[in-house]
């Protein structure tokens, strides 16, 4: 068997024509762009790479974005009282503050003192709690995006079991929550769980999450399964990479480690899973793209939240939830 590839370019394409037309119907209604702030603090050279490709998705739809670069050292209190100004401000309808944060910074705090309304990486508890709850919210972005490569993809997610390998609050967590309101049937592993491999066969839909190059392999895929791999990990040993891949890809991924001294690759073993997998997202091309799809997503639902002069608490009244009547 050859997995088909689910392309994180096209799918993420299609998501930003749809963008970048609301954009211009609410510049059209409201006079004004979709504005979104992303802060980064300090000089992580892997969040510069991620922050400068959200801005530049951005400008590609028409979103305003402010990019804030604060320095590493800035206290706690002068972070939230600048998150207070954006919250304030009428021209900003998002506001994300990219991830790590230096140690001193308690994320939880930050998180919290985003407003509900312009959170646009649905991470603060509110959202989380209405996501859990299962009703309207704004929801994290890598997560609905693996939704979105799915739905997309007809790959069938009702009824059928999904595994998750990582329970982090960025992924695995809030996809639980996501597949579990799409009636799937889910279980999460993670670093303690016993018999990874036995678990992990049992999905329909495998997604992988946990950070570790090329973890899982041939032995944790069900034949036929649909193999999500969220993760971004750097190789620089030609001899890993061999194992990773083979023929032309192996080529060009040791041409790159020889270039720029690593490659990027996923927690799934490519060459196995492509043998083995029914469809698989590849690493970089995959899931990765969507990310950034879903946040410009969010700011156009955030830009509304904010025009509409209402808020998630009303969009998410019991009357209009999808999901109220899910019993158990
Ligand atoms: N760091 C890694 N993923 C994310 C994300 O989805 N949002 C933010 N803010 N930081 C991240």
């Amino acid at each position: 068997m050859t997995a088909k590839i689910l392309s994180g370019r096209e799918i993420s394409a299609s998501i930003l024509a749809e963008v970048k037309a609301d954009v211009r119907r609410i510049i059209a209604e409201s006079g004004a762009a979709p504005g979104l702030a992303v802060l980064r603090v300090g000089d992580d050279p892997a969040s510069a790479v991620y922050v400068a490709k959200k801005v530049q998705a951005c400008n590609e739809v028409g979103i305003r974005s402010q990019h804030i670069h604060l320095p590493e050292t800035i206290t706690e209190d002068e972070l939230i009282n600048g998150l207070m100004s954006l919250n304030e401000d009428p021209k900003i309808d998002g506001i994300l503050v990219q991830l790590p944060l230096p140690a001193h910074l308690d994320v939880q705090a930050i998180t919290e003192s985003i407003c509900v309304k312009k959170d646009v990486d649905g991470f603060h508890p509110t959202n989380v709690g209405r996501l859990s709850q299962g009703r309207e919210c704004l929801k994290p972005c890598t997560p609905a995006g693996i939704i979105e490569i799915l739905k997309r993809s007809a790959v069938e997610i009702e009824g059928r079991n999904t595994v998750i390998v990582g329970r982090s609050n960025i992924v695995g967590k809030p996809l639980a929550a996501m597949m579990i309101n799409e009636n799937s049937t889910v279980t999460v592993c993670h670093s303690r769980t016993r018999n990874l491999a036995e678990i992990t066969r049992s999905a329909d839909i495998l997604v992988a999450a946990i950070g570790r190059a090329g973890y899982l392999r041939a032995e944790h895929i069900r034949p036929g399964a649909a193999v999500i791999d969220v993760g971004i990990n750097r190789v620089s040993d030609p001899d890993f990479a061999a194992e990773l891949f083979g023929g032309e890809e192996l080529d060009k991924r040791l041409s790159t480690i020889k270039q720029r001294g690593a490659t990027i690759v996923g927690d799934v073993n490519p060459k196995e899973a492509l043998e083995r997998a029914g469809f698989y997202t590849p690493v970089p091309g995959g899931v990765g793209l969507l990310t950034v799809a879903m946040l410009l997503k969010n700011t156009v639902t955030a830009a509304r939240m904010q025009r509409q002069k209402t808020d998630a608490v009303r969009l998410s009244s019991p009357s209009r939830s999808k999901n109220v009547s899910q019993k158990s």
